[in-house]
């Protein structure tokens, strides 16, 4: 299947179900061990900047490292729909937004993701109408996080309601195949997912809200031990499990001298 095909058979499962599963990968092998669980998408996410290159927010990365990702995880050649996050500061017009996610499609992504609503929605337009499948994202943007000073909930009260629906329906109307909607209140995400005519994709937005789910691939097997966000429920511990291999191979490694020393 071509990324729009892919992309379009995961917009008809607001209708038809089950609910869309979405993983972040930022590595080949993760992308293979995911894609062979059947993960529907693989997000090459800006979160790279934090829980890969050790940044303390997404507003680090660059583009050229989002490429670089992409090509790994595309490397995988995933049955998974892979998409491509935009760097902060990469989609400021429409033209420029084209022109990145063509960067970002040549990588080896199918579908590419930005955040915000209605103030997005014409580059949304320009880039699918060049054939490229595009992901929304509303609720809590962590590329303004520095802005907002903080993660915080969205969708608290109704005019904040009123601002996301608004921004999701632009997204609709300039052509989205999904939203991504991150830390929003769970009744407004419920909301949002019931006006809306595409998959809503939820993160720490209350469980079975959305139309589908997704989560940061460390928060799901436990190997980023050091920021575990509230709404993570992993479903491994590896970080204990990496740093005792190491530990056993130092162990076997030093137990005998080495010859020279007798
Ligand atoms: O960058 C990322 O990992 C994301 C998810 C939190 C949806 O955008």
């Amino acid at each position: 299947m071509t990324g729009p095909e892919k992309a379009a058979a995961i917009a008809r499962r607001k209708a038809s179900g089950p609910p869309v599963t979405m993983l972040t990968a930022y590595d080949y092998p993760t992308a293979r061990l995911f894609d062979a669980a059947g993960v529907d998408i693989l997000l090459v996410g800006d979160s790279l900047g934090m829980v890969v290159l050790g940044y303390p927010d997404t507003t680090h990365v660059t583009m050229d490292q989002m490429l670089h990702h992409v090509a790994a995880v595309a490397r995988a050649k995933p049955k998974a729909l892979v998409i491509g996050d935009f760097s902060i500061g990469s989609y400021p017009d429409p033209a420029t937004a084209l022109a990145n996610a063509r960067r970002l499609i040549g990588a080896g992504a199918e579908a590419v993701k930005l955040e915000g609503g209605v103030r997005q929605a014409d580059k949304v337009r320009t880039i699918v109408g060049a054939g490229i499948p595009v992901c929304g994202h509303l609720g809590m943007l962590p590329q303004r996080v520095l802005e907002e000073g903080g993660y915080r909930k969205k969708g608290k009260t109704p005019e904040q309601s009123a601002a996301l629906l608004e921004g999701a329906q632009a997204l609709v109307e300039a052509g989205v195949f999904a939203i991504v909607l991150e830390s929003v209140v769970p009744a407004t995400a419920e909301w949002i997912s019931s006006q809306i005519a595409v998959p809503t994709i939820g993160i720490g937005s209350g469980g079975h809200t959305c139309d589908g789910e997704v989560s940061v691939a460390t928060d799901l097997i436990g190997t980023f031990p050091w920021f575990v966000p509230p709404f993570a429920k992993p479903e491994a511990n590896l970080a204990p499990q990496i740093t005792a291999a190491a530990a056993a191979f130092c162990e076997r490694v030093q137990r005998v001298p080495a010859p020279h020393l007798g």
